[in-house]
């Protein structure tokens, strides 16, 4: 029997975690166990992100620090793989840096990991896996969630719009939507073993299905999905606001298992740098997305990704960014600061912006949002409010966690056997960051 185990460390977004529930799947249905532990791993796998250059910082040091494990145990297996190493020439340079790496491989034939593995355990060293095109959708992989509870279902591979300072398309390749029958089976084989939630991944979710013949429509998927039985909570990331059709948001009002929860991407309030971002929309056109959004989907939470810093962003055209904020008032927001990326052309503007500009506007586009936060939450005070538990609060395990339709982070005191089910939390103090409460 195979008694082996392996470790695997995932950075990055939902792509590269459910990328990694399905490596562990696939080692699992061939004998492996995981392993929380890296020091006594027989296999360690690093799934790499390269969206900013901090992401790949800390993979460089992780790897690094491998060195000395890969010295006293020469039988260990090292796998680096992920969106870092569909980049041109990182391969090579990451197996000149770190010699002890086994096997790097792409985004586009992880599903080849197995085939990889054995060709290593047959004597072969420094596989270098990398293919630049994609193979289509591969259907059929073990997954080995995370939780039990909610899921990730990937409904799109790849991005096709080459915002300018993004990586993601050079490095998850075209466009592909899953076929709708395939992702029914998925939720409904999900919904046989207890998961009460999923959420629909994809870059660019909302243009779910052009590709495919006869076309089906996000809405339409939505639909779709939301006939499942047992399924209690719909989520999907990441929209683009430019594709936020008013099927779209019918849908959403319509269907009573997606939840009030939109994440939204903005980028940028100034329609001049949304122009040079390549986001196809102007900061009107997104507010009035957001307003149709609140006017259709009552007590809706709205959330967003912004960059700060991004060339040649001037003090006015950040001041446009804090007066969206200030008119969104989102409820969270993912905030960057612009981080440049070989092979995109924002890496080529000129106009690049200073480390000290963009911290000063990082730190105070944190404060709007903090305070539009601190304010929504508020708006829970005294009310009682339906939670997904999801297992022992993080800082204090007297009490429980779980979040509300509307994604909002809860903590509170309640009876533990409601792990995995639905249950009312009466709130009773909030911050910026969460609401806490007691099972009612
Ligand atoms: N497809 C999703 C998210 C992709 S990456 C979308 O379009 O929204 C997640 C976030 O990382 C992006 O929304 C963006 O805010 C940020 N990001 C991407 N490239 C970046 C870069 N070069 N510098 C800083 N932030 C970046
Ligand atoms: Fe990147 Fe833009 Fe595609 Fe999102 S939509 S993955 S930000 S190129
Ligand atoms: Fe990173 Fe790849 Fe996601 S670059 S953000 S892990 S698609």
């Amino acid at each position: 029997m195979n008694t082996k185990n392996f470790f695997i460390e995932t950075w990055g977004c939902q792509m590269n975690e459910e990328d990694s529930e399905k490596l562990s799947g696939m080692l699992k249905s061939i004998g492996y166990t995981k392993t929380t532990q890296k020091d006594t791993a027989d296999i360690i796998i690093f799934n790499t992100c390269c969206v900013r250059e901090n992401a790949e910082l800390k993979v460089y040091g992780n790897l690094g620090m491998l060195r000395k494990l890969k010295k006293n145990n020469p039988e260990l297996i090292i796998a680096v793989c992920g969106c870092m190493m569909q980049q041109k020439n990182m391969a090579k340079d990451i197996i000149k840096r770190f010699p002890f790496v086994d096997i790097i491989f792409g985004t586009h034939n992880a599903y080849k990991f197995p085939e990889y593995l054995n060709r290593v355990r047959y004597g072969e060293k420094s596989i270098i896996e990398i293919q630049n095109k994609e193979d289509g959708i591969v259907e059929g992989i073990p997954i080995d969630r995370e939780s039990n509870i909610k899921g990730f279902v990937t409904i799109m591979y790849g991005c096709n719009n080459f915002c300018t300072y993004c990586i993601v398309p050079y490095v998850r390749g075209r466009e592909r939507s899953r076929l709708p029958e395939n992702i029914e089976n998925e939720i409904k084989s999900m919904v046989e073993k207890g998961y009460k939630e999923i959420t629909l991944l994809g870059q660019n979710v909302n243009s779910y299905g052009k590709n495919l013949n006869p076309k089906v429509s996000f809405a339409q998927l939505l639909r779709r999905i939301n006939n499942i039985d047992g399924i209690e909570r719909i989520r999907f990331m990441t929209p683009h606001p430019k594709d936020f059709t008013d099927d779209v948001i019918e849908a959403i009002k319509q269907c009573d298992k997606i939840c009030e929860h939109i994440h939204l991407p903005v980028q940028s309030g100034s329609t001049r740098i949304l122009k040079k971002m390549n986001r196809n929309y102007s900061k009107e056109q997104y507010l009035k997305v957001v307003d149709k959004i609140k006017r259709s989907i009552p007590n809706v939470a709205i959330t967003t990704d912004i960059i700060v810093g991004f060339p040649g962003e001037t003090e006015l055209d950040f001041e446009e960014t804090l007066d969206l904020a200030k008119k969104v008032q989102y409820d969270s927001a993912f905030t960057f600061i612009y981080s440049k990326r070989k092979g995109t052309p924002a890496d080529e503007m000129g106009e690049q912006i200073s480390d000290d500009i963009k911290h000063e506007r990082f730190n105070r586009l944190v404060d709007v949002i903090n305070n539009s936060s601190a304010k929504n939450n508020k708006l829970y005070l005294g009310k009682s409010e339906e939670v997904l538990v999801e297992g022992l609060s993080k800082n204090d395990n007297t009490k429980l966690m779980g979040r509300t339709r509307t994604g909002k982070l809860v903590n509170f005191l309640g009876n533990s056997d409601n792990i995995g089910k639905l249950t009312n939390v009466h709130i009773n103090s909030t911050n910026s960051f969460s609401l806490s409460g007691e099972e009612v």
